[in-house]
C-alpha cells in the first residue's frame, strides 16, 4: 500500500494532466502553477519561520571527532567544529557533497557473519540525482528568459558534450532517470528498507521520475514534441503576470506541468523540506565549543535562592542557643588570627 498508493496517485495525475490540460488549459497552464508556486512560497517561508523561532538554548552539535581541548591534544577541526569559519566549512562540505552520508556505513551479514561496510552506491545516487536535477532546474530557465543568459547556453552545450543523436542526449537526463532508479530500487530490494519506507518516501520519487520522463518524452520521442516557442511564451507569461494559453493540445506538456505543480504543492509538506531544513538543523549549524563558552538558557526562570549566610542569619539565635558555632563568626575569627 505504502508502494502502491504513491504510484497510482502519482500516474493518475499524470493522466489527468495529459487529458484534461489540453482542454482546460487555463486551469492547467495557468491557474495551477499559480496556485502551486503561492502554496510552495507560503509553505516554505512558514516551515522555516517555525524552525528559526524553535528554541536552541545549548549547543547540540553531533561531533564524531576530538573536540578543542589542551594543545597537545589534535584538534578535529571538521568533526568538532570549534569557530563559525569551521561550522561554515563542515556545513559547505556536508550540503555540496553529502560527506555525512559517505561516512554512512551498511550492516550487512556475510557467511553468517555481521559485517560493516562502506556505502558509497547510496552516496553516489543521491549526489548524481541532487546534480543533475539542479542542471535540468537552471536549463529550464531558458523558457523563463529572454534573451537567454550565456551561461544557461554554456550548460546546455556541456550536458551535450558527448552529441549523442539529435536532439544530443542530455548527460543529466541520463544521470536523474540511473539515479532515481537506484534510489528507488533500494527501497524495494532490500526487505529492511521496504519495511519502514512510508508512502511519503515514495510519492516523491514517483512524481520526479514522471516529471523527467514526460519531459524526456517530449525532447526525444518525435509523437510527444512540443512548439518550444509556445512554451515560453506561457512560461514567461507566468513570470511576467501577463498569463498566455497556447491555442494547441500538447497532452505531455500538461502532464509534465501537472506533475511539477504537484511536486510544488507537496513539497513543504514532505520530507524534500530537508532543503531548507539542513541550514537550519541544531546540530549541524552550531560550533561546539561548551567547554571554553557557558551557554546560559535566555528562558530559565528567575530561581529564588536562599545561601546558607541569610539561613544563618535568619536562625542566628536558635543556632547561638544551640552552642553551635557560626559559620559568620568563625570566619571573623579566622581573619583575626590569620592577621596575628
Ligand atoms: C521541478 C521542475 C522541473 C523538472 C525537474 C523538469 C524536468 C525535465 C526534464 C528532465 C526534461 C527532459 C529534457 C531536459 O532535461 O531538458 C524536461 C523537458 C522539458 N520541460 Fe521540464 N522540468 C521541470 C519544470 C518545467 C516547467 C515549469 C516547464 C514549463 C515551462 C517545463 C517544460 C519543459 C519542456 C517544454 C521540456 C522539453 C524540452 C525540449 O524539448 O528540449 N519543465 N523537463
Amino acid at each position: 500500500m505504502n508502494l502502491f498508493i504513491p504510484l497510482v496517485v502519482a500516474g493518475i495525475l499524470g493522466v489527468i494532466g495529459a487529458m484534461v490540460g489540453p482542454k482546460a488549459g487555463v486551469v492547467f497552464g495557468i491557474g495551477l502553477p499559480y496556485a502551486a508556486m503561492g502554496i510552495f512560497l507560503a509553505g516554505f517561508v512558514y516551515r522555516i519561520l517555525k524552525w528559526a523561532k524553535a528554541p536552541v538554548p545549548f549547543r547540540i552539535t553531533t561531533t564524531c571527532g576530538q573536540q578543542k581541548s589542551l594543545p597537545w591534544f589534535k584538534h578535529a577541526k571538521l568533526d568538532s567544529p570549534f569557530t563559525p569559519v569551521q561550522t561554515m566549512a563542515r556545513m559547505a562540505l556536508e550540503v555540496l557533497c553529502f560527506r555525512s552520508l559517505f561516512r554512512n556505513s551498511v550492516a550487512d551479514t556475510k557467511k553468517g557473519r555481521l559485517v560493516y561496510g562502506p556505502n558509497e552506491l547510496l552516496w553516489a545516487a543521491a549526489l548524481a540525482f541532487h546534480y543533475s536535477f539542479l542542471i535540468i532546474f537552471l536549463r529550464h530557465y531558458r523558457f523563463f528568459a529572454e534573451p537567454v543568459p550565456f551561461f544557461i547556453n554554456g550548460l546546455d552545450r556541456l550536458d551535450s558534450f558527448f552529441e549523442i543523436g539529435l536532439p544530443p542526449l542530455l548527460l543529466s537526463d541520463v544521470l536523474i532517470v540511473g539515479a532515481l532508479s537506484v534510489l528507488l530500487l533500494r527501497r524495494l530490494v532490500s526487505p529492511q528498507l521496504r519495511y519502514i519506507s512510508q508512502a511519503g518516501d515514495y510519492f516523491p520519487l514517483f512524481l520526479i521520475l514522471g516529471i523527467a520522463l514526460t519531459g524526456m518524452a517530449m525532447r526525444y520521442i518525435e509523437p510527444f514534441k512540443v512548439p518550444i516557442q509556445e512554451v515560453k511564451q506561457l512560461a514567461m507569461g507566468l513570470v511576467t503576470l501577463h498569463p498566455y494559453k497556447p491555442p494547441f493540445p500538447m497532452p505531455m506538456f500538461y502532464a509534465h506541468i501537472t506533475l511539477v505543480s504537484a511536486l510544488f504543492i507537496c513539497f513543504p509538506f514532505s520530507k524534500l523540506m530537508h532543503m531548507g531544513g539542513i541550514f537550519l538543523s541544531p546540530t549541524r549549524n552550531l560550533p561546539n565549543n561548551s567547554r571554553a563558552v557557558r551557554h546560559i538558557n535566555p528562558w530559565n526562570p528567575v530561581v529564588k535562592t536562599h545561601t546558607y549566610a541569610e539561613w544563618e542569619h535568619e536562625f542566628r539565635d536558635k543556632i547561638e542557643g544551640a552552642g553551635i558555632p557560626l559559620d559568620s563568626e568563625q570566619g571573623a575569627e579566622a581573619v583575626e588570627s590569620a592577621k596575628v
